[in-house]
């Protein structure tokens, strides 16, 4: 420890946070280039496959690697340690390769004399693919009964979250007069492209109703498609159109201050990355690694409810692909391994980029509206809590759904006398939900958050393997969510 802080001393003294020390990050990383949406299954493609495992490799160089700029305390350097990463994705091959791809770049083959063990009768077995090392991905647990929310087959960004309420409010958007004069004021813009995309889509299809579909079709095309990129039409200024209206559209389904039920992806991903950096600091560093592969929506929604658009307009797009956020746990206090911080002396830091972090390394924005990097743990906390839904309760409540698994909830909640009264309150109305409603459930959230998450993990994790059964083909082998390498 000391040779590594002494390292990051000289090397960095010119920087004002020279004793920092990471205790632990949580990196939540949209997937690498793939084929289009218009033509599912989608696929990760040798281009996404390369910037994924670029991004994996620049996470080392700052977080794991020997000589790491920002090494994790105590963090294995070279041989993977599967007890200190926690990694997950949802069931989806795009996502699932992304993970995979990008964990050969943070944990890449050890060659053959660390790659290798000698048996009890004297043999030496080298592992295959030169000291390649298998790190398990698994499958994502969050408090929405259905993970379908992160997939990328699905165009319709609400369409499969089974969040009752969050579907009626993305569909106010699209009723909406904001959207209803972008849907008339781009009407001609959208038929000078549909002749580009008119072997996939109607002209009918092909308006401000579809931007994120069209898009991504022109998008991936512009990218793979040589044919396409002689077009005439395609502009620069077209495609950058396209992208503005894209993200226009995708933002209202997304977010909406005055009703955030709307962001719920961004409110099950809070809810996932406090519990995740909580094991990190209440387990001392044991786990100090938390990743997880997802989609857009869930950047998106994110960003409206950390108040992140009022920092740069740039979080009001589309996350680009291999993207990532990072939420770094530091402090300045001594780290060893008879001394740990208390949770007061800990701090977060939020880092962004819009594309593989070997490109545009991550940069350092302030949340909720603050003005500081860097807030304590503590603020963290509260904050996060003020919109994250971590409970099969919580997001029943919140989403007004009753049947279906929710039904199983509210019926294994009432055994629970703390649950009880919560949901009691909360619960009275099956479809709609009020916003003081919604409020009463916000001041339940760190009550019912270790309740309810063992019943979580065992109901979301059932209803999982059926789906994932169900849709399976191609799928990998995921392990069942309680298993926590
Ligand atoms: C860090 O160490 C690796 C080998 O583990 C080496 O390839 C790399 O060049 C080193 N980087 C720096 C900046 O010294
Ligand atoms: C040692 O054990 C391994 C695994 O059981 C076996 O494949 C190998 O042939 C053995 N080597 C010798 C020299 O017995
Ligand atoms: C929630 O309710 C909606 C509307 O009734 C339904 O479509 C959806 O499947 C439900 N979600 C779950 C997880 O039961
Ligand atoms: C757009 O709105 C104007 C009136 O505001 C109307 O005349 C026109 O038909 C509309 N265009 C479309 C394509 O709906
Ligand atoms: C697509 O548009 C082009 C250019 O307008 C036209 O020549 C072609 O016939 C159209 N194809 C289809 C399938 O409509
Ligand atoms: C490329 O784009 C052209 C024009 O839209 C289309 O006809 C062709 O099928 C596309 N090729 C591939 C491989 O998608
Ligand atoms: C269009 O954008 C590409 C990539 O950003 C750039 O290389 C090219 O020069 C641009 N073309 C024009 C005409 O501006
Ligand atoms: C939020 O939603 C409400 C109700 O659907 C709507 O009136 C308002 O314009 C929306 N606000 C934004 C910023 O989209
Ligand atoms: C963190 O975990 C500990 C132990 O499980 C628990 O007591 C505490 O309430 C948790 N804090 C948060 C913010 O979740
Ligand atoms: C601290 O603990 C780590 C992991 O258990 C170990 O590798 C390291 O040698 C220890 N350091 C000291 C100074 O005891
Ligand atoms: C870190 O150090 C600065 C000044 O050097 C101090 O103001 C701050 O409170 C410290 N933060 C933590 C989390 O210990
Ligand atoms: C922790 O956050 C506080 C408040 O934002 C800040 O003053 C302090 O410098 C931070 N400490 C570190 C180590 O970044």
């Amino acid at each position: 420890m000391f040779a590594k802080q002494a390292l990051l001393l000289s090397s960095l003294a010119a920087l004002a946070h020279a004793h920092e020390t990471v205790l632990g990050v949580y990196i939540f990383h949209r997937h690498g280039d793939r084929t289009a949406k218009a033509f599912p299954p989608t696929e990760l493609t040798d281009l996404g496959y390369q910037q994924v495992y670029t991004s994996g490799e620049w996470f080392r160089s700052k977080y794991i690697d020997a000589n790491a700029t920002s090494p994790i305390i105590n963090i294995s350097p070279n041989i993977v340690k599967l007890s200190q990463l926690s990694v997950e994705a949802a069931v989806d091959n795009v996502l699932q390769n992304s993970a995979a791809g990008f964990l050969q770049g943070l944990y890449p083959p050890v060659g053959a004399t660390l790659g290798a063990e000698t048996l009890a009768n004297g043999t030496t077995v080298e592992s295959p693919l030169s000291g390649f090392q298998l790190i398990p991905v698994n499958v994502v647990t969050s408090a929405s009964a259905s993970s379908d929310t992160s997939t990328e087959d699905s165009a319709w960004l609400q369409g499969s979250s089974g969040c009752n309420n969050a579907v009626l409010s993305s569909n106010s958007y699209l009723t909406s007069a904001e959207y209803l004069k972008t849907l008339n004021s781009t009407a001609s813009f959208y038929n000078s492209v549909a002749p580009v995309v008119n072997n996939t889509f109607t002209s009918a299809y092909t308006t401000f109703k579809n931007a994120y579909s069209v898009y991504d079709l022109i998008h991936v095309s512009s990218i793979h498609n040589t044919t396409l990129q002689d077009s005439a039409v395609l502009t620069n200024e077209t495609l950058s159109q396209l992208l503005t209206l894209a993200n226009q559209h995708e933002f209202g389904l997304a977010y909406n201050s005055s009703e955030t039920i709307r962001a719920i992806a961004g409110s099950t991903l809070a809810a996932q990355i406090l519990q995740q950096l909580n094991v990190t600091v209440t387990g001392e560093s044991a786990v100090p690694v938390g990743i997880q592969f997802g989609a857009y929506s869930s950047f998106l929604s994110f960003f409206g409810l950390a108040q992140l658009p009022e920092v740069s307009d740039d979080f009001t797009g589309v996350a680009g692909y291999a993207s990532s956020m990072t939420f770094e746990l530091t402090t300045n206090a001594t780290v060893s391994n008879t001394s740990y911080p208390t949770a007061d002396q800990i701090n977060v830091s939020f880092l962004f980029t819009n594309s593989s972090a070997a490109i545009n390394p991550p940069v350092a924005y302030p949340l909720f509206g603050q003005s500081e990097t860097s807030l304590p743990w503590t603020t963290f906390v509260t904050e996060m809590n003020k919109f994250a839904i971590g409970t099969q309760t919580q997001w029943c409540n919140a989403c007004g759904n009753s049947t279906g698994v929710c039904a199983t909830t509210a019926d294994a909640s009432s055994s629970n006398s703390s649950l009880s009264s919560a949901s009691a309150s909360s619960s009275s109305s099956g479809g709609g939900m009020s916003r003081t409603v919604a409020g009463v459930i916000g001041a339940f959230v760190t009550l019912v958050v270790i309740l309810g998450l063992e019943a979580l993990v065992l109901l979301v994790g059932g209803l999982r393997i059926a789906k994932k059964n169900r849709g399976g083909a191609g799928a990998n082998s995921a392990p069942t969510s309680d298993v926590k390498a």
